[in-house]
Formats: C-alpha cells, structure tokens, sequence
C-alpha cells in the first residue's frame, strides 16, 4: 500500500518575469515550493516525494522541508515531462510497477486534502486525474492575415482543465512518458502521454481553487485561497 508524489519543480516561471524561478516566489512569506511540499506531507498513506529541480538550483536547501526523510531531491529536465521522467527514472529503483504515483505541479500550493481523497479513492480509475469542468467557451485558433480568428467553437459541456495531481501505477506511466517523449510528441501532462498509448484517464472534478499560480496576479490569489483556507 501507500503511493509516491512526483513534484515537477525544475521550471523557469518565464511567464512570472521575477528575478528567482516561481516555485520559490514567497507566498504568506514562504517560498511556493515549500508550501506544497508542506501541503502534500499532510496527505494520509504517503510513501514519499520525489522532487524535479533544475542542474542549477541554488535555493532548494533552504527550504524546511529539504531535510525531510520522505522528500528525495533529483535533477530535471528541458521540460515538465523530462523533469517527471527523470523522477519516475529514480522511483523504479524504490517502488514496485503497480504503486500508485501522483504527479502534483510544485506551482499549485493550494490543492485541499478533499481533493486528494477523491482521487485516491477506491471508486475512482487508478488511472484518474482532477479537472474542472470549463466555465468559459473554448475556441480553437486559426490565422488570418497574420491574426489569431476562431476556427471553430469547441462544446462547453465536453471541455474540462486538467489540474494535478494526475496519478497512474508507476510502471505504466514511467514507460508511456518514455516512449512518448521518444516520439517527440507534445506532452504537456501525464494525461497526454497515457492518451497517445490508448489509454482514457478518469476526469474526477477538482475544486476551482486549485490554481496552478503562473502570471503574477495568481500569487494574490493563491494567498487569498491559503489565508481563508487556514484562518
Ligand atoms: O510552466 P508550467 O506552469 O506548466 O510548469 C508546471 C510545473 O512544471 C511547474 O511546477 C514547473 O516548475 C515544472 N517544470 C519542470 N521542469 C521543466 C519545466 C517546468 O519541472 N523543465
């Protein structure tokens, strides 16, 4: 029993434009990437996290959490998937096949714990990722003299956002992330690259506070979220 937490953390945070990597922004003055690291080993049954950093982070020692015996720090890659391979490269020599791993981005502190039971439960695919159900109309994009136009409008009642945790049995994800990422194909999350190999993940609706905090008007946000959360 028991399951792995795989936290990509090896981003630049481009779309931030601060001068440090957003996983160690202070939010409520703590760095991001120790409050879901704080967050996630409140999970019950957790066997341990393994966390993607970048070749040149120099901050990721001073978090609290960095001496922790359940959190094991390894080098990332060029992008999230590579940063997710190289952690499922250092679990197959810890875990067996069938554990279960979550994929949880360091970039959202402020997934509730209802969330993380639902997705763990035993109602629920063992191949299952949280998601919101889409509140605004998608459209897809073409280019016309040089502008972005509608293409066509996607159904509302069928679109859904990814969030993570995603979770999958290790063995299968470790060899569909791989055998994607040999493919070259676009892989943007553990969903996608069980798709390309015939899989259909289960969508369990997640709480719309679990913002993936990305331009820096979400770091108001996510305080605010942390602050009602825990006041
Ligand atoms: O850029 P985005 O917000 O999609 O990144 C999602 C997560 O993936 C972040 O936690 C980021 O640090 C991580 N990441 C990574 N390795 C990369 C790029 C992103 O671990 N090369």
């Amino acid at each position: 029993s028991g399951y792995w937490v795989v936290v990509p953390a090896a981003g630049v945070g481009k779309r931030m434009g601060a001068d440090r990597p957003k996983q160690y922004l202070p939010l409520l003055g703590r760095p991001l990437l120790s409050l879901t690291l704080s967050n996630i080993l409140t999970w019950p049954g957790l066997s341990g996290i393994v966390v993607a950093l970048s070749a040149d982070d120099v901050h990721f020692p001073h978090l609290p959490e960095a001496k922790h015996p359940l959190v094991h720090p390894i080098t990332g890659g060029a992008e999230r998937a590579d940063s997710v391979l190289a952690a499922l490269n250092f679990l197959a020599t810890h875990a067996s096949e069938d554990t279960p791993v979550l994929v949880h981005d360091a970039a959202r502190p402020c997934v509730a714990l209802d969330d993380i039971s639902a997705l763990l439960s035993e109602d629920v695919s063992p191949i299952a990722l949280l998601a919101q159900p889409a509140s605004d109309t998608v459209k897809l994009s073409g280019v016309e003299q040089g502008c972005a136009v509608v293409e066509k409008t996607l159904d509302r009642n069928r679109i859904w956002l990814a969030q993570t945790p995603q979770r999958a049995p290790l063995g299968l994800l470790h060899s569909c992330l791989r055998r994607g990422l040999e493919q070259h194909a676009a892989i943007t999350d553990e969903s996608s690259a069980l798709e390309l190999f015939g899989h259909s993940p289960q969508l369990v609706p997640g709480r719309r506070d679990n913002i993936k905090v990305t331009h820096p008007a979400d770091i108001v946000l996510a305080e605010t979220i942390l602050r009602l959360r825990y006041a």
